[in-house]
């Protein structure tokens, strides 16, 4: 087995010439330059760049007008010393957001590796020149940034030869914003290693998540979590069987009652200096591989239950990433490791376990299993006395049917908590959509035998009923937010910044920022 040969370029900021091979130049429609369905601007070139007049010209016939999501890239084109030129579509100045910077760096990160671009520099004058005031240069730089280094990801670790081993291109190495402004240069150099520092946190959640699940054993993910955290100062303590025993976990223990492999629970710690600073709790569903036990699932793309520890993976990213960006707030990681196998001991449909709670489950299906472990280390976390509670989990394959794949969903008992979460997810380009939580959706999981069951087996309101069964484990007057992130774990490939197959990393940086901004 060969290691991945993947790794992330140098982002660099400069004021002043440098020698690529390729100019990057962001076209905005109708713009200087570019032509659109207009004519250029009489004299917009006199405060234009160099490229404004083959701007101009590919821009005749409609071949290209800089409309967003356009790329053109011209070999031997280049100008002052580079030998290419890719003009990235940025659409029209007045309809710019930050998604679609972070998006037009996406693609523009796509285009460059297959044309085997090695260094590039990007045009910030281009890029920045008539901004609206609410949209900062910096931040426009730093967002495009983003689209662009969240983009460049491989999974390649088992592939005996990877592909960067046997071709000679190894991909683009060198990236330099480029403009004359020598203030933004300066300051966009410490954003863009805030940039570097939040991809290489998505990319431990996502090297975590596509993980197969032969390798990535609840055992495994414990040693790696304590390795990152020694490497990020971070606490880190681990639970094992016998310790989930001790704390009365029955519900975290039966799942994995089938599994040879031994379940795990990570608790993680990130301390901030301050002494005003609030506690939260992020609890994670580790599931390393979810095969529906005796309740088992068709074969069809069972394989895509490797990713089904997805929720502790990106709790483990944010923070990371939260120790990097040395948020304000503690923050307290819970991430429950174990693997749901059928097996001669493995728990069946009709049994009735204790919880530590001290409340029983009947279990109805043994592939509700992420709502039995997520009760046990919810009902745990609150030793930790946090502030509030968030857990993440690929919990249902109905949050796919309710929202498909262009948000998570959010459930939860506190509106102000639901809301920064939304709207720090709108400030990454992480969407989350609240979906109700009304009491009477617990009727359907009465049990007749037991406090509850963990199923109602009908194929009703699936993502709101495993929210409602995690809140009987939310403690009085605890604030709680339940993402069911099952749809956007994996496969979002229809997002240029997002790898084609495998892991997203979504959420990392929502919850690494509500970290910092929770109040
Ligand atoms: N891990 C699955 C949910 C899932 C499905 C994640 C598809 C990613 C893609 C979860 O454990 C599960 O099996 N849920 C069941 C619950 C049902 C039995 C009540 C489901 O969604 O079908
Ligand atoms: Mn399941
Ligand atoms: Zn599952």
């Amino acid at each position: 087995m060969a290691t991945s040969t993947f790794k992330l370029p140098t982002l660099e900021a400069r004021a002043g010439a440098v020698t690529v091979d390729t100019d990057l130049v962001p076209v905005f429609q109708g713009a200087a330059g570019a032509s659109g369905k207009k004519a250029v601007k009489k004299g917009a070139k006199a405060e234009g760049g160099a490229y404004d007049d083959v701007i101009a010209r590919i821009g005749e016939g409609d071949v290209f007008t800089g409309r967003h999501g356009s790329l053109q890239f011209v070999r031997f084109g280049g100008l002052n010393g580079a030998q290419n030129a890719l003009f990235v579509g940025m659409g029209k100045i007045a309809d710019l957001t930050e998604q679609k910077l972070r998006l037009a760096g996406g693609m523009a990160w796509g285009k460059l590796t297959a044309e085997k671009v090695r260094s590039v520099a990007i045009d910030l004058d281009s890029l920045t020149r008539g901004l609206k005031s609410d949209l900062p240069a910096k931040r426009a730089a730093r967002v495009f940034a983003e689209g662009f280094l969240l983009g460049a990801y491989k999974f390649d670790k088992y592939k005996s030869k990877p592909k960067a081993e046997k071709a000679e291109y190894q991909g683009v190495e060198r990236v330099v914003f480029v403009g004359k402004d020598r203030a933004l240069a300066r300051n966009l150099e410490k954003e863009l290693e805030q940039v570097a520092g939040m991809v290489e946190a998505v990319n431990i959640t996502r090297d975590w998540s596509n993980e197969p699940s032969n390798v990535g054993t609840p055992e495994y993910f414990a040693g790696e979590a304590q390795r990152l955290a020694r490497e990020y100062g971070l606490k880190c303590t681990i639970l094992t069987e016998k310790d989930a025993a001790k704390e009365n976990m029955g519900l975290f223990l039966g799942v994995g009652q089938g599994s040879v492999r031994e379940g795990r629970i990570v608790v993680l710690e990130y301390a901030p200096k301050s002494k005003a600073a609030k506690t939260l709790a992020y609890v994670g569903k580790g599931v390393t591989f979810d095969s529906g036990g005796i309740s088992i699932k068709p074969s069809l793309r069972m394989e895509e239950m490797k990713h089904d520890m997805t929720g502790a993976a990106t709790i483990m990213g944010a923070i990371v990433l939260a120790a990097k960006w040395k948020v304000k707030n503690r923050v307290v990681a819970i991430l429950a490791f174990t693997e749901n196998m059928p097996d001669g001991d493995a728990i069946q449909p009709g049994n009735i376990i204790i919880s530590r709670a001290g409340k029983t489950v009947e279990i109805i299906n043994t592939d509700a299993e992420g709502r039995l472990i997520l009760a046990d280390v919810l009902d745990y976390a609150h030793v930790f006395k946090p502030d509030a509670i968030v857990d993440v989990a690929t919990l249902t394959g109905a949050v796919t049917v309710a929202l498909g794949k262009h948000c998570c969903a959010v459930l939860g008992n506190n509106q102000a908590l639901i809301d920064s979460l939304r709207r720090v997810g709108d400030e990454n380009g992480e969407r989350i959509w609240q979906l109700p939580i009304f009491d009477e959706y617990f009727d359907d999981l009465k049990s007749d035998y037991a406090d509850m069951k963990n199923s109602a087996n009908d194929g009703l309101g699936g993502t709101i009923r495993g929210a409602i069964f995690l809140k009987q484990f939310i403690h009085k007057g605890m604030k709680w937010a339940h993402l069911d992130i099952a749809a956007t774990a994996s496969g979002l490939g229809h997002v240029p910044y997002y790898p084609k197959k495998g892991a997203s990393g979504t959420y990392v940086r929502t919850l690494a920022q509500l970290a910092n901004d929770f109040r």
